[in-house]
């Protein structure tokens, strides 16, 4: 299959659908791929690295033309969308519910168009989730328009002049975008606080070291797949409330709220702006979908009467385009990997969410909103998958929301079946650990109570040592959060030294016998552990090195 990578040509656009990096991966792949002359020049990617990566150079036609499979960033102009081949495979972000004339002509064309913004957020799609890579780096480079435009540091200083106070951030909304604005603010020295609807989002932003910020009236923000919910209006004025209080304190205001398939709320009010200091900076990130602020001017740099800055830029990932691309294009690699049939070959299996979800045009037939899982093979669903098919939730809800909803409702209800699967695994894994240990203690009474030999009683007793290690080993391993595994790591070489000394206690002597083969068998794993922990922590610790 030939994979097509174009120039982009919406103003502005300075990001491309692959780099030299992605090209060569999607080569091994056994993909041919051609890149329009000139595509990554304002990615700072030269054709000739393209042509070293393995890529055919050509003018943009010959890629529109004569690609199977086209990868693209921003949506296609009609004309380019009518220059690709008929049958041919088409993806890129396509935003759907707000393109319809573009789809119909994919439609018509009988292209296999798959939106990138759709892919459902669940965990397996992770990594191929174009949103959310985008989204983390709007919220990244939010903080560095701000700290640009703001007078001051972001850290507090000491210095001989003076002494200078950390700038305040408030962040609110914090999903992806906002999460990382938490990250980096905080990686510059500000004082970061944040807010947003979704109690779920507390410990994320606490365990970023910023302040989450609450209001007196209780009501849950979580709305379907892990999106947040309009607001009621007494939540909204208590909200309203809340921001115009810390307004006069705040340095900088980051606004990443969205609700799927609305308008952006209103949050950051004229009675807000009008509390600021002159100088502050608002980075308004739903400017796109009509701002969280009233003052912010889509795509522009504007200020307010009383020296506010508002930034209302909708293109923040295209102005760090260099990494923008690579991890776009990563995120293509990834989701070409999950479909590839063969060398060089996908298979667009509708009965995989991801795909069900992402894919808008399909042999002639417009697939959005996704259709359940139940209408193209009943075969395949489970039936306490059924009920989450139900299409009401898609019905009532607009368009653009619909692939976060009925079908990610449906692929969530998926992942919770397996769970409850899982769960119903774990209670007979209860029952039986609990039996062993009646019966074992029930052998180590016997045994107390004089009625064994002393080797059986030698036996229990190492048979006991053995088995509670492996229970602790068990809940060490499996109760320790990932980000302590290296430390972990550590412990457990030190653990794999005293069982490398008893192993070779064991297994000296000229004599092969049981306890000198399982004293051998002690050393080797043990080994494997302490060379393994090693490798793992050179490989960690090259990552820091410049
Ligand atoms: P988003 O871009 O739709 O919204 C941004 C944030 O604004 C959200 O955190 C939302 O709760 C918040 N918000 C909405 N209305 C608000 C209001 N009135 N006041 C304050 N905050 C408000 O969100 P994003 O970043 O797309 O994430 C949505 C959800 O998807 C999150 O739960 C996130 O953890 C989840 N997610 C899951 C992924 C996966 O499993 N593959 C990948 C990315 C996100």
């Amino acid at each position: 299959m030939k994979i097509g990578i174009p120039l982009e040509t919406a103003e502005g656009e300075r990001r491309v659908a692959a780099t030299p990096d992605t090209v060569e991966k999607l080569k091994k792949m056994g993909f041919e791929v051609i890149v329009s002359a000139g595509a990554g020049a304002r990615a700072s990617y030269s054709d000739l690295r393209y042509e070293d990566a393995g890529a055919q150079i050509a003018d943009h036609a010959t890629v529109w033309s004569s690609a199977d499979l086209l990868l693209k960033v921003a949506p296609p102009s009609l004309e380019e969308a009518r220059a690709l081949k008929e049958g041919a495979v088409f993806m890129g972000l396509l935003w759907p519910a707000e393109n319809e004339e573009l789809i119909e002509v994919f439609r018509q064309r009988g292209v296999s168009a798959i939106a990138m913004d759709c892919v459902p957020r669940i965990s397996r799609a992770q990594k191929l989730d174009a949103r959310s890579s985008m989204s983390n780096i709007d919220g990244y480079r939010a903080v560095i328009e701000a700290a640009y435009h703001f007078g001051s540091f972001f850290s507090g200083q000491f210095t001989a002049a003076g002494k200078v106070n950390p700038a305040k951030v408030l962040v609110v909304g914090a999903g992806v975008a906002g999460l990382a604005a938490i990250g980096a603010a905080r990686g510059l020295g500000a004082q970061v606080m944040a807010f947003d609807v979704r109690a779920a989002a507390r410990e994320q932003v606490e365990s970023m070291g910023a302040e989450f910020l609450e209001v007196k009236v209780e009501e849950s923000g979580e709305g379907e797949g892990g999106y947040a919910k309009e607001m009621s209006e007494r939540f909204t004025e208590a909200q309203m409330e809340l921001f115009k209080s810390l307004a006069s304190s705040v340095d900088v205001v980051i606004t990443t709220a969205l609700i799927p398939g609305r308008e952006a709320p209103k949050l950051w009010r004229m009675e807000a702006v009008e509390e600021m200091k002159a100088g502050s900076v608002i980075i308004d990130l739903a400017a796109e979908r009509g701002g969280n602020c009233d003052a912010t001017v889509k795509g522009e740099l504007a200020t307010t009467e009383n020296g506010v800055k508002v930034i209302g830029y909708t293109d923040m990932s295209s102005r760090m385009a260099p990494t923008a691309s690579q991890l776009y294009g990563m995120n293509f690699v990834h989701y070409l990997k999950d479909i590839k049939s063969g060398e060089g070959e996908i298979d667009l299996d509708l009965k995989d969410v991801v795909v069900r979800s992402s894919i808008v045009t399909h042999n002639q037939e417009l697939m959005f909103p996704p259709p359940p899982l139940s209408e193209l093979d009943p075969s395949s669903v489970s039936k306490e998958m059924k009920p989450a098919a139900d299409t009401a939730v898609a019905k009532e809800t607009p368009a653009a929301a619909q692939p976060a909803t009925a079908v990610v409702a449906e692929a969530s209800q998926a992942e919770t079946s397996s769970s409850r699967e899982s769960s119903n695994e774990m209670n007979l894994k209860q029952i039986i650990i609990i039996a062993a240990t009646v019966l074992w203690v029930f052998l180590l009474m016997r045994a107390d109570a004089g009625e064994a030999s002393a080797s059986t009683k030698a036996f229990l007793n190492h048979l006991t040592v053995f088995a509670l290690s492996c229970f602790i080993g068990w809940q060490v391993v499996w109760n320790v959060s990932h980000a302590l595994h290296t430390p972990l790591m550590s412990v457990t070489n030190a653990i794999s030294g005293i069982i490398l000394v008893g192993g070779m206690l064991q297994a000296t002597g000229a004599e092969l016998n049981t306890a000198s083969i399982f004293g051998g068998l002690a050393v080797l794993l043990a080994m494997i552990n302490v060379v393994g922990g090693f490798a793992v922590t050179q490989r960690m610790l090259a990552m820091f090195r410049k």
